[in-house]
């Protein structure tokens, strides 16, 4: 079975919660892609979508910028659903009429469904009333000719509308969101109900075309994969290696900023479970070389960058003849949506994005259509170790962007066990899975202490643990007394040269999750 024989169509308008929709129709197990609203209309007949969902956005449609769709999109005969800024266009491109709206609405909603069948079939519960979320500045005044309101709300005489006898329809609340207690049953009865769909997109299939896919491209080259140690990479040499074979190499870079044991585990894995080629590279004392005397974060992140392009360069020519790269480019990355457009700089990431350029290799890229949770299901599904799949995000420069000012090889030992204390109690108390990251900093200042009647003068370790969904945001996550008090203790008492710890209580934005 063609896993994308069956797929909605999002075209996004720049809304924040795109990627939530798209989220919460994969996980009906019915595939969808998000694409910019310019999408031509060649491109989308040609996908043939079961569906096609008009995103939220942050204009107005009668403002003069305003972003349209090709009107034919609703000629085409796939039903199509409009949310929030996608309904007031749908309204406003076939002859309705919108306009600001006198009072907004903005959080929570009372809805009253007035047309218990097509998006609202099965909720004739509550006396037709549900909680909806809305979030909007203008309102649905006129429908279009054929269209009726299958729904009201205090401010909106049209929160959800529906034309007659053709598949559009519209909502003026979020229904991707989770304050919308309906949410999930409305995209269920689109994607089901109204479009037809089989829910069938699961991650054994995904396994077995995507292998069938990588074998046909690359017929009987060799690819090499550069391999963190983190879940994608590993994810993605598993896969490709499923595929190719002995055909795919990966090279694993020890650049000396690793965690105590960080990679062991996955590299005995490897080699005890699979016949994974992967050539290890001790580059540790390359590393610290380059990072001698270096107290500027962006410049420590790119040398270390670069040092890596370099590294892995000069190990693959030893290779001879290799035409591809497998890399873990997840879908967030790939999403060419709006509403990031222009973004400043403000930490050069380093990851293995330079070197197909560098080196003329064609990418493999087969995660390139799933998000972070996804890729964990499909690790799950290849086999991997749970210890793997679950480990918390590791930065590409490593414990180098978690020393402040100079990495010398006894602040590295320091941090080191700081942080392997951070992670045992982190383990021991549950909390490791809770969080997104939970990692120890070392801080470049000494502080006064006493220690058994002796004055001391010694480092400050920052404790650092943040809640994120997708590290964009991130709340400091709310440690219990007693497991930072443990935390605290142990690192005082079990590392030398370190006599005081601290909590990072900030979130991002407006700070940011690693120091560096
Ligand atoms: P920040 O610090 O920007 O981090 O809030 C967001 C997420 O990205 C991780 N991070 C990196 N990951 N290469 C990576 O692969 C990098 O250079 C890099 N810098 C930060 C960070 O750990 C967090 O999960």
């Amino acid at each position: 079975m063609n896993i994308h024989s069956e797929k909605i169509l999002i075209l996004d308008f720049g809304s924040q919660t795109t990627q939530l929709i798209a989220r919460r129709i994969r996980e009906q197990k019915v595939y969808c892609e998000i694409h910019p609203y310019t999408l031509p209309l060649e491109k989308i007949k040609e996908m043939q979508p079961k569906g096609i969902v008009l995103s939220g956005g942050p204009a107005s449609v009668y403002d003069e910028a305003a972003p349209l769709s090709d009107p034919a999109v609703f000629e085409l005969g796939v039903p199509v659903l409009g949310i929030c800024y996608g309904a007031q266009l749908m309204t406003h491109q076939l002859g309705g009429a919108v306009e600001r709206a006198e009072k907004r609405e903005f959080g929570k909603s009372d809805l009253e469904v007035l047309f218990t069948a097509g998006l609202f079939a099965g909720l004739e519960d509550g006396a037709g009333r549900h909680q909806v979320w809305m979030s909007h500045g203008d309102r649905i005044e006129k429908l279009p000719e054929g269209f009726v309101s299958s729904a009201r709300s205090e401010h909106s005489p049209h929160a959800a509308i529906r034309h007659g006898e053709k598949n559009l329809v519209g909502v003026q609340f979020h229904p991707e969101v989770a304050h919308t207690l309906i949410g999930t049953d409305v995209l269920r009865n689109f994607i089901f109900g109204i479009c037809g769909c089989d829910p069938s997109w699961t991650m054994h299939n995904f396994v077995e075309s995507t292998v069938r896919d990588i074998k046909e491209k690359i017929g009987s080259g060799q690819a090499l994969c550069a391999l963190s140690g983190g879940v994608d990479s590993s994810v993605t040499a598993a896969l490709v290696h499923r595929a190719i074979g002995d055909q795919l190499v990966c090279i694993y870079v020890n650049n000396g900023l690793m965690r105590t044991g960080e990679t062991k585990s996955l590299m005995r894995y490897f080699e005890e479970k699979t016949r994974l080629k992967v050539i290890e590279v001790d580059a540790e004392d390359y590393f610290l070389g380059e990072l001698e005397g270096i107290v500027d974060p962006e410049v420590k992140r790119k040398r270390i960058g670069y040092g890596f392009i370099k590294i892995f360069e000069e190990e693959a020519k030893k290779l001879g003849d290799v035409k591809y790269l497998a890399q873990g480019t997840l879908y967030p990355d790939v999403i060419e949506s709006v509403s990031f457009r222009g973004a400043a700089v403000i930490k050069s990431h380093h990851n293995v994005g330079g070197l197909p350029e560098v080196m003329k290799l064609d990418l493999i890229e087969p995660l390139r259509e799933l998000f972070k949770d996804e890729v964990r299901e499909l690790g799950l599904e290849l086999g991997l170790p749970e210890e793997a799949i679950y480990r918390q995000p590791f930065p590409g420069p490593g414990l180098g962007i978690r020393i402040m000012g100079e990495v010398t090889r006894e602040r590295l030992h320091l941090l080191r066990r700081a942080d392997v204390i951070v992670l045992e109690e982190m383990k021991n108390s549950g909390y490791y899975r809770k969080v997104w990251q939970s990692f120890a900093v070392l801080l470049p200042i000494r502080t006064v202490g006493v220690m058994g009647d002796e004055r001391t003068y010694e480092n400050v370790v920052a404790l650092r643990s943040v809640d994120s969904v997708d590290a964009m945001t991130a709340d400091w996550s709310k440690l219990p007394y007693d497991l930072l008090g443990r935390i605290s203790n142990r690192i005082i008492n079990e590392v030398r040269g370190v006599n005081r710890v601290v909590f990072d209580i900030s979130s991002k934005p407006p700070g940011t999750i690693e120091w560096e």
